[in-house]
């Protein structure tokens, strides 16, 4: 996916856009390294510790924007099917938010294409509402700015504000106007790949929405920010240092840590299956064979494998031989949410 757009074309590019006031954008899922789980506030999705992400580029999401005055209310097209209820109420939801900054009262047709499965813990909601910022407040005169963007993104889905940057990039904790997401470094800093297993590509049971607002209920979700700010730290440093050694058994704990307060929580949340046990097994076997490649999970069954491009081979056959599985994806490091017409 062609990711280098410069400055200049995308300035013109806005102009254009603004003028039809139609707007396609792009945005890539992210793989958090260190999660985000529960929130200080949840209507503004103020997030209860910082977090830490790689863009997936071979992964994306396409929405296109076009305020119509034929409308009389906004249209949700999700992979050419109409959406209504709850999912069209927070798409409309974060477009009220665009057309009050731009003093406009026009619905909006939202025509959005993945080409990843939605809804099975593949952050497919950050790329979507990335991808929403982008088009809907170009399309809309906007000419934000990137933590603006990533504000907005953040509003509609939390982990969205980490998918407008390019690269890796860290969210901070924060207030509406300082909690966003910046880069840390390009996708060109560190060739990652991250290999998917997917173990269920079912829509999952419960959203990230209701989980967050559950983690306050187990009494290990205290504990879990205290460290977090810790692994945050050093997550970060040993990014920096590309050093996958230090970094690897970090996300794990990270990882496994939310999945404990998930399943804490009351009511408590499984996401996990008996194939996610195994494969977490696996990794662990394939690292005392000389294998470097760690492993962390979101709010699903699916088990993502990180590991440097050199091993990257490697793994994806020995993922593709685990039994009960439904694909394997992989993934190399992604560029920032962007209009692309
Ligand atoms: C487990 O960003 O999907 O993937 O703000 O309610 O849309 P909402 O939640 P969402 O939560 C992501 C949870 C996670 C961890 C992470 O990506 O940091």
């Amino acid at each position: 996916m062609e990711t280098n757009f410069n400055v200049t074309a995308q300035a013109e590019l806005r102009k254009l856009v603004a003028y039809q006031r139609v707007a396609t954008a792009l945005a890539h899922p992210n793989i958090a390294f260190i999660k985000y789980w529960g929130n200080q506030d949840d209507r503004l999705r103020l997030p209860a510790n910082p977090s830490l992400s790689m863009n997936l580029g071979c992964l994306y999401t396409l929405t296109t924007v076009s305020f119509d005055d034929g409308l009389s209310s906004d249209l949700l097209l999700i992979n050419e099917v109409p959406i209504y209820g709850a999912a069209l109420a927070r798409v409309s939801a974060m477009l009220n938010w665009v057309r009050e900054k731009a003093n406009l009262t026009t619905a909006a047709k939202i025509e959005s294409v993945s080409n990843f499965p939605i809804g099975s813990g593949i952050a497919s909601s950050a790329a979507a509402f990335a991808a929403l910022s982008v088009a809907s407040s170009a399309a809309a005169g906007l000419d934000l700015s990137e933590a603006a963007v990533s504000q907005l993104a953040r509003r509609g889905s939390g982990s969205a504000s980490r998918s407008v940057p390019t690269g890796y990039s860290e969210w901070v904790m924060g207030d509406d106007e300082t909690s966003v997401a910046r880069s840390l470094a390009p996708p060109e800093f560190w060739d990652l790949r991250d290999i998917i297993v997917v173990v269920n590509q079912e829509h999952k049971a419960v959203g990230s929405t209701g989980g967050h607002a559950l983690a306050k209920t187990s009494s290990l979700q205290a504990a879990r920010l205290v460290g977090a700010i810790n692994r945050f730290q050093l997550c970060r440093e040993s990014l920096l240092a590309r050093d996958l050694a230090t970094m690897g058994p970090i996300i794990e704990e990270d990882a496994i840590i939310m999945h404990a307060v998930m399943m804490s929580s009351h009511p408590p949340i499984y996401y996990w299956d008996a194939t996610t046990m195994m494969i977490i097994q696996a990794v662990q076997q394939w690292r005392r064979e000389g294998l470097p490649v760690y492993f962390t999970i979101d709010a699903g069954p699916n088990v993502h494998l990180i590991c440097e491009a050199k091993d990257a081979e490697t793994v994806m056959v020995q993922a593709r031989q685990l039994p009960n599985i439904e694909s394997v994806m992989s993934s190399d490091v992604g560029g920032p949410a962007m209009l692309i017409d």
